[in-house]
């Protein structure tokens, strides 16, 4: 099939690599120039494990994907157009921000030219399918096109596998035609046995946002759960495995730490409230669940404030907000970097990818090229982003070059008897 994939984000580009991987023709198309150079010389614009390999493969040897910088003249013989472009919150409202899909569903209405789909992968509240549909049909015969809501479900860190291995494929339509376009797109993963949901297209848009804001409601939960052992002397990580051997809760999830960030989690959670209460529907869990991640960084970073010394030098280590990706989007790290810079800290940061895209947040923050550098002179460590690399460092090393032994590791990768018998004071997260 020929496809057209318009946004070549983190989404977008991991869409189009994948598709051309199935054996598609894929155009993906972005208006931001700098990105398609480093396309089109073969690069990820990001870091995504494997995805250098993929576009190198695709773009040089394969040939199946092509970067074009807008939608006018590209759609013809395209079978379907994915719209993959950013929906985040509006700045001063909980709301979101669906400017950049409207001004595609209009190019796309003015280049529609012979039978096609029209889908949504962008994460967009219910409702949204249905009014780029009626831009369309502004200026385009409803024979010439359908439309598609087809979420994605991918984590950054492990993109590829997510989408090429996925639990689950989500296919909102409104007719079988549709629909079956959109199944034999997906064969490969029909073959291999994946199930596919056909459902309407509100229902899809509802899966997407009920999915997230589920799975936030567990982080936020265990993270107050982690504040109450906390006071009482339990540990939140031995509550949270056998809780989550119980087959009806589930082990993933249920890691306690600095609360959720990332491009999604949060944005998500306050759209999907926002969009109920449009409707007049309050989602109270979800509202609660918002606030509970929103107070987490103040706790977090008093915590952080009321045992050390103030204005002293504190090593932040892991700045994106999951490890595996260079996106610092809503990272808990950077908001509690940022509050503790605020404070009157010196804050020396390292993290493995996400350095260029934290600097361009906060250049208040100093940074350096390895985590051993990072400690050098600093009363504390904080272990913000669970990156491999920092899962096995050198105390016996740190410990030298530290001004004091003090490690606040906010997603428990270590244990306090390990740090205690070199010397340090350790402060986990809920134990
Ligand atoms: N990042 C994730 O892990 C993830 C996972 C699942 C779903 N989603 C959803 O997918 C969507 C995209 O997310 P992302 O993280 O890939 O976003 P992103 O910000 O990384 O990428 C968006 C891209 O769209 C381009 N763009 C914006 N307006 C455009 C226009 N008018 N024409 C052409 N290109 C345009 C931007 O230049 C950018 O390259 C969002 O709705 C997000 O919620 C993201």
């Amino acid at each position: 099939m020929k496809l057209v994939i318009v946004g070549t984000g983190y989404v977008g580009l991991v869409t189009g690599a994948c598709f051309a991987e199935f054996g598609h023709s894929v155009t993906c198309i972005d208006k931001d120039e700098k990105r398609l150079e480093i396309l089109k010389s073969g690069k990820c614009p990001f870091f995504e494990p494997g995805m250098d390999e993929l576009l190198d493969k695709h773009i040089n040897k394969t040939k199946l994907i092509s970067f074009k910088s807008n939608i006018k003249n590209n759609l013809e013989n395209s079978d379907i157009i994915f719209i993959t472009v950013g929906t985040p919150i509006k700045r001063l409202e909980e709301e979101t921000d669906l400017s950049a899909v409207w001004q595609v569903a209009e190019e796309i209405a003015d280049n529609i030219k012979k039978y096609c789909l029209v889908v949504t992968k962008s994460t967009v509240p219910v409702g949204t399918t249905r009014e780029i549909k009626k831009i369309i049909l502004g200026k385009v015969d409803q024979k010439l096109f359908d439309i598609v809501s087809n979420p994605e479900f991918l984590r950054e860190g492990s993109a590829i596998n997510d989408f090429i291995r996925p639990d689950r494929v989500i296919i909102g339509t409104e007719n079988k035609k549709s629909e079956n376009i959109m199944k034999e797109l997906y064969r490969p993963l029909f073959l291999k046995e994946t199930p596919i949901v056909a459902t309407s297209i509100e229902t899809s848009e509802i899966i997407k946002y009920a999915s997230n804001s589920f799975l936030a409601t567990k982080i936020a939960f265990i993270n107050e759960v982690a504040d109450l052992c906390e006071v009482v002397g339990a540990d939140v990580q031995q509550v949270a495995h056998a809780m989550g051997i119980d087959k009806r809760i589930g082990s993933k999830f249920l890691n306690a730490g600095p609360g959720f960030g990332g491009s999604c989690f949060p944005k998500d959670v306050k759209a999907f409230a926002s969009t109920a209460k449009k409707k007049n529907i309050d989602l109270s869990i979800i509202n609660a669940v918002n606030k509970s991640n929103q107070d987490r960084i103040i706790k977090i970073s008093d915590k952080i404030i009321s045992n050390i010394e103030n204005k002293s030098t504190i090593c932040f280590l892991g700045l994106s907000f999951k490890p595996n990706t260079d996106d610092v989007r809503d990272s808990t790290s950077m908001k509690i970097a940022s509050k503790l810079f605020e404070k009157g800290f010196n804050i020396q940061c390292y993290d493995p990818e996400a350095m260029n895209n934290a600097k361009k947040e906060n250049s208040n923050l100093v940074f350096f090229n390895s985590a051993y550098d990072a400690c050098e002179g600093a009363s504390a460590i904080i272990i913000g982003t669970e990156w491999n690399e920092f899962r096995a460092l050198n105390f016996k090393k740190i410990s030298k070059i530290l001004k004091e032994k003090i490690i606040f590791d906010l997603r428990n990768i270590y244990t306090p008897e390990d740090l205690n018998e070199l010397g340090f004071k350790y402060y986990g997260t809920g134990k």
